[in-house]
């Protein structure tokens, strides 16, 4: 009986086994409830006198080797098959971390304020629900001027005299009344007409308006620092200047950028011209640096205004401005940048 114990102890000892079903077999042939520990156990009481304390030493001992046995199979079985050590599987590949993405408008918006803030302007804003004296009145177009019908504007159905600006003209106004020369200022913001919407235009849109004004503040200045955003913007210098009109300017122009020519797009974007209309500019109006409270003999100012979805829909060839306020996170997923 003893022999056999020994034997068994000698099986236990040396056994081994990475399959859990054969190690759960083992477990069973041994610790189950009938298996060879128990009925050892139950002999127990045949045993003569003086042989129990011996035998029984050899059955603890065979009990513990079992279980040991048992778990020390289990756990390296385990740590080899999920590789978990203390810290998880150190090779795994890392779960992919996702990158959020920025809207087009934020991204050209803050490509626009970093290229001015270079140069020395601050970023201003305005309120949307504007008064018709800082959209329109300010800025030289009094009641009944025809210019105002350039801008179908939005009215608040219950005051004539509030509106959602039409542009962010109204924030050059703001500013200059609360601030004195040199002013060297942006106003990103959103404004409103009521167009009728399409692939070209929307009810509401967004633009960046710039105002300097200072002591001898000439056309030169604005030519010049038009041509330094273009660079920096698109990497394209050359610009044209075309008369145009704005009550709030004199004179006043449209900023051409020659794209090129080059590829099938440059063509279609530009119409078979080779030029890109992006900005309305000029000087600014005497009379609006006076309705501000600015002595327009001592103080010249220029001023720009150019929409920033279109500049979106250029940069990036979106097809369709109406894809700008959708938002269709298929679309806007694929827009990752450092602005
Ligand atoms: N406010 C004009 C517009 O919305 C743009 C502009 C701004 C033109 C400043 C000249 C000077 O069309």
């Amino acid at each position: 009986m003893l022999d056999t114990l020994k034997e068994h102890l000698a099986e236990v000892e040396k056994y081994t086994s990475n399959s859990l079903d054969e190690i759960e077999a083992f477990r069973i042939k041994y610790l189950g409830k009938k298996g060879l520990l128990n009925e050892f156990f139950a002999e127990f009481k045949n045993v003569p006198n003086e042989q129990k304390k011996e035998f029984g030493q050899v059955i603890n001992q065979l009990k513990s080797l079992a279980n040991e046995k048992v778990n020390t199979l289990k756990a390296s079985l385990s740590e080899n098959t999920d590789n978990q050590g203390k810290y998880g599987d150190l090779t795994r590949p890392g779960e992919p971390i996702e990158i959020g993405a920025r809207h087009p408008i934020s991204i050209v918006k803050n490509k626009i304020i970093d290229i001015f803030s270079r140069i020395g302007f601050n970023v201003s804003e305005g309120p949307e629900i504007e008064d018709d004296w800082h959209n329109f009145t300010a800025l030289n177009l009094p009641e009944y001027h025809p210019a105002r019908d350039m801008q179908d504007t939005f009215f608040i159905q219950t005051d004539p005299d509030i509106l959602l600006r039409t542009h962010t003209s109204s924030v050059q106004v703001r500013y200059m009344e609360e601030n004195k020369p040199p002013i060297r200022t942006i106003s990103p913001g959103r404004v409103y007409r009521n167009e009728a919407i399409s692939a070209r235009s929307h009810c509401f849109f967004h633009q960046v308006e710039g105002l300097y004004v200072d002591k001898d503040v000439s056309f030169a200045d604005l030519k010049q620092t038009l041509q330094y955003f273009t660079t920096e913007m698109f990497g394209k210098s050359k610009i044209r200047l075309r008369p145009s009109y704005f009550p709030f300017t004199e004179p006043s122009a449209e900023v051409d950028v020659y794209w090129g020519l080059e590829t099938e797009t440059d063509y279609r974007m530009t119409k078979g011209t080779g030029w890109l209309e992006i900005m309305g500019c000029g000087m600014v109006d005497p009379n609006v640096l006076e309705n501000c409270g600015i002595d327009s003999k001592t103080y010249s100012g220029f001023a720009f205004g150019m929409g920033i979805d279109r500049i979106a829909l250029l940069q990036y060839q979106i097809p369709d401005i109406r894809l700008l306020s959708e938002n269709d996170v298929r679309f806007l997923e694929q827009f990752k940048s450092a602005f």
